[in-house]
């Protein structure tokens, strides 16, 4: 069954929205390019999406939803982004807006960032998907890390392999080409990503100039909102083998037990997949321990250990 491309009729989209609910990941076609979907509430199964990608580091993904009611929710939309689900949804337009606290999708979609990124498809294939798992569901495109975007079942089958527990066909893509994302976190709205709708149709919409973001591609906008949103108040030691009394401990496998302040332990049991659904929430917690320092205890930096390891000297980097 693994990686098995399957027509997209009423039948195999019922039985993939059922995969989703069950923590399955499940490659479709949006109008894009073809997505590598997860239940976007299940920390685990986002992890799987990251582990699948092979991408040495947690970027953070979009959230496919049916529309405006589900995506309230979620982020918080100015009347500007009202405006503009009103105009381009459904379809290429994926919106970066501030994330609320109460939203049930995971931290790792965000990639521990207090925004989301949220766009609701316009294929029809993607919209029975979401309708059948009535889950928002998180999905990068449906490549490697570093190959591009895949615009066929047959190139997610490729690339993508055993992961998809199903690839859902609907043939090529209609744009073969990403969404456009822009964020409407600041005061003005900046492009993050140019994409299947032009800049120009965007400003007419809004009546306004789009600011373009200075690092273009892949990489996130405002230099330094990285760094200091994955920076905890609390010093971060990393490859700890012992520690204070007074420290806090973010241990992952069999630790030794040393009395301290505070430990969560991002999986005992040593899975690193269950420790990328973990990070985000254990740093945020130990942090409001209120220790001077947290020791985390080594990871290996095998599959996601490496994105993990590449988090954690994000957050133990000098402060600017
Ligand atoms: O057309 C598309 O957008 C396709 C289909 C499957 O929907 N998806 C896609 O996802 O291209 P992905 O993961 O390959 O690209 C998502 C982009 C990345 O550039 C990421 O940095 C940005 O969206 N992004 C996601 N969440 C963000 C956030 N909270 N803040 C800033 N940028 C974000
Ligand atoms: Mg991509």
């Amino acid at each position: 069954m693994q990686g098995r491309i399957v027509p997209a009729n009423e039948a195999w989209i019922a039985e993939a929205g059922q995969m989703i609910r069950a923590g399955a990941l499940v490659a479709f076609p949006t109008e894009t390019v073809y997505g590598l979907g997860a239940d976007a509430t299940n920390g685990e199964a986002v992890a799987r999406v990251f582990a699948a990608k092979g991408r040495p580091s947690f970027n953070p993904l979009i959230v496919h939803v049916s529309g405006i009611e589900q995506a309230v929710i979620i982020g918080s939309f100015s009347a500007t982004a009202r405006r503009l689900t009103e105009a381009f949804w459904p379809g290429p337009l994926t919106l970066v807006v501030p994330r609320h606290e109460t939203a049930e999708v995971s931290d790792l979609v965000s990639a521990g960032l207090p925004t989301v990124a949220i766009r609701a498809p316009d294929h029809p294939i993607a919209r029975e998907l979401l309708k059948a798992a009535n889950r928002p569901i998180a999905a990068p495109s449906a490549n490697r890390s570093g190959h591009v975007s895949a615009t066929r079942a047959e190139h997610v089958a490729t690339d993508l392999g055993d992961s998809a527990t199903l690839i859902l066909n609907g043939g090529p893509t209609a744009h073969g080409l990403e969404s456009t994302v822009l964020s409407l976190v600041g005061d003005t709205p900046v492009l993050l990503r140019p994409g299947a709708i032009s800049i120009d149709t965007i400003e007419h919409v809004i009546g306004e100039k789009i600011d373009r973001a200075t690092e273009t591609g892949e990489h996130l906008t405002s230099p330094g909102q990285l760094r200091s949103h994955y920076a905890p108040r609390s010093r971060l030691r990393l490859n700890a083998v012992a520690w204070q009394p007074e420290d806090a401990v973010l241990a992952f496998g069999n630790v030794t037990q040393h009395p301290s302040r505070a430990t969560i332990n991002l999986s005992p049991s040593g899975d690193l997949i269950e420790a990328a659904a973990n990070l985000f929430a254990a740093l945020r917690a130990l942090d409001e321990s209120g220790a001077e320092t947290i020791a985390a205890t080594p990871i290996p930096r095998e599959g996601l250990g490496e994105a993990i390891n590449d988090r954690l000297e994000r957050a133990a980097a000098p402060r600017e």
